[in-house]
């Protein structure tokens, strides 16, 4: 995060707090969040699209995607900064409403949405509910013809675009499980249309997540826009959501585009297209959750074991070079962060409690789990005296990782500390051994 920098002490700080005072305070592993890093990136992300839509004569609305990592602060922080905040599960919903979000700023997402999860969002109110698939028209007009409301939805659709990182693929078919075909679209307006409780908003697409560029987005929107217009002819359209998904760099070797670029490209083109059509540029509705909140966040762990791993990898040419690989086990792992295990994510560590003056060795952060691929950096560089008790950070770790944490192994989640101008805070305090056990329900203590 912007505000994690290298003190003369030789030990980073962030926000203004050392590591070896969190690590004291708070106990590792521990998560911690640059309060002001998030903020700013929101604000900058909103304002960005905010001017691009003014230019192209429209506005945009901004939806913290919570999946990233959702809590009452964290819901509040984007609230305060403009952004309404996207739910995916019943679980999400509930942390945005006992955070105070209007519920008129949240939406609710989902392919396989339950009728008590349908039942809470529209008896909440909220703005906009996204629809995944035929049944869920009926099941929502239900739901808002028992509360008395009159229910704003989307249509999530199948661009045929599916972006990652740099490149786009674009195909005309799609074998997944979120959307409905696009040329389903007409046939899905009509349905809601045909319910008075039923209010369409537009269309909704989401073509991946840690996209690098603006293309994909761009043919995406161009797709759209064609239903778009062909739902014109049935009546009102106000809104295209153009979903989530731009990159951050979690190594020196990533490039994103900076999202203010991005929302100006993307926005031109949806303006340009809608030039094209002879219609309106609608509302425009955005999803970011880990341009937002991925880089705000860092991991810090204490250094456990290390040993020296002779190992053989292939060299420039191809033949075989036996190197030491150092293997740094810290006191956390897969449970705090699946991703590397999950995606072959890279990442990148610093050592985080002091200086040191040793030659660089390479090593790799192990976690403490009972499995193999339980690695949370394959390979960077530590100093070579680095030894048990170091404390050292792994920097991007915002956006899904506390979302995607478990117990496995039994292990308690690490808590989630805020910090801002020298001050630190818990927003999500530590699961202890006590709160494993007591869902145990052999366990004497247990809760039932
Ligand atoms: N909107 C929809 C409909 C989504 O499915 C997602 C992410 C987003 C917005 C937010 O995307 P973002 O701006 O955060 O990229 N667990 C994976 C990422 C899964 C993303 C799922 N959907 C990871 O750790 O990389």
């Amino acid at each position: 995060s912007r505000g994690a920098v290298r003190e003369a002490s030789g030990e980073i700080a962030f926000a203004g707090v050392p590591a070896s005072a969190l690590a004291r305070e708070f106990g590792t592993p521990l998560y911690v969040v640059d309060e002001a890093d998030a903020r700013t990136r929101a604000r900058d992300i909103r304002d960005a699209f905010a001017d691009a839509a003014g230019r192209a004569g429209t506005t945009a609305k901004i939806y913290y995607a919570g999946k990233a990592f959702l809590s009452i602060e964290v819901a509040r922080w984007m609230t305060e900064e403009g952004l309404a905040v996207d739910a995916c599960s019943g679980g999400e919903l509930a942390v945005a409403l006992a955070a105070g979000v209007d519920p008129d700023r949240i939406g609710l997402h989902g392919n396989n949405k339950s009728l008590a999860e349908i039942d809470r969002a529209v008896a909440a109110g909220v703005g906009a509910i996204v629809i995944d698939s035929a049944i869920e028209i009926e099941r929502i007009a239900a739901a808002a013809a028992r509360h008395g409301r009159v229910q704003p939805v989307r249509v999530r659709v199948n661009s045929g675009v599916h972006a990652h990182t740099h490149d786009f693929l674009a195909t005309a078919h799609e074998d997944q499980k979120f959307g409905v075909r696009l040329d389903q679209a007409e046939e899905f307006a009509a349905a809601i249309r045909s319910y008075p409780e039923l209010r369409l908003l537009g269309l909704h697409c989401h073509i991946g997540s840690q996209i690098f560029g603006s293309d994909g987005f761009a043919e995406s929107a161009a797709r759209l826009l064609e239903a778009h217009a062909l739902l014109l002819r049935g009546g009102e359209v106000p809104e295209l959501n153009l979903g989530g998904g731009f990159g951050i760099a979690y190594t020196v070797a990533d490039d994103p585009t900076p999202v203010p670029e991005l929302a100006e490209s993307i926005v031109a083109a949806v303006a340009g297209e809608c030039a094209r059509l002879g219609i309106p540029v609608p509302t425009l509705a955005f999803e970011p959750g880990r341009s937002i909140i991925g880089t705000a966040g860092a991991t810090l762990y204490e250094v456990g074991t290390i040993k020296d791993v002779l190992v053989s990898v292939p060299g420039e040419s191809g033949e075989a070079v036996d190197l030491v690989r150092k293997y740094v086990s810290v006191d956390g792992g897969m449970s705090d962060n699946v991703r590397p295990a999950l995606y072959g994510a890279d990442y990148s560590v610093r050592i985080a409690s002091r200086t040191s003056d040793a030659d660089p060795a390479l090593v790799r952060i192990a976690g403490k789990h009972c499995e193999s691929g339980d690695i949370v950096v394959y390979a960077d560089y530590l100093p070579g005296d680095v030894e048990p008790g170091d404390l050292v950070a792994v920097p991007a770790t915002g956006a899904y990782c506390w979302s995607l944490s478990s117990n496995y192994n039994h292990v308690g989640r690490p808590a989630v500390v805020a910090v801002r101008d020298g001050h630190a805070r818990v927003i999500v305090r530590r699961e202890t051994e006590a709160d494993l056990l007591s869902r145990d329900a052999a366990y004497p203590g247990a809760q039932p």
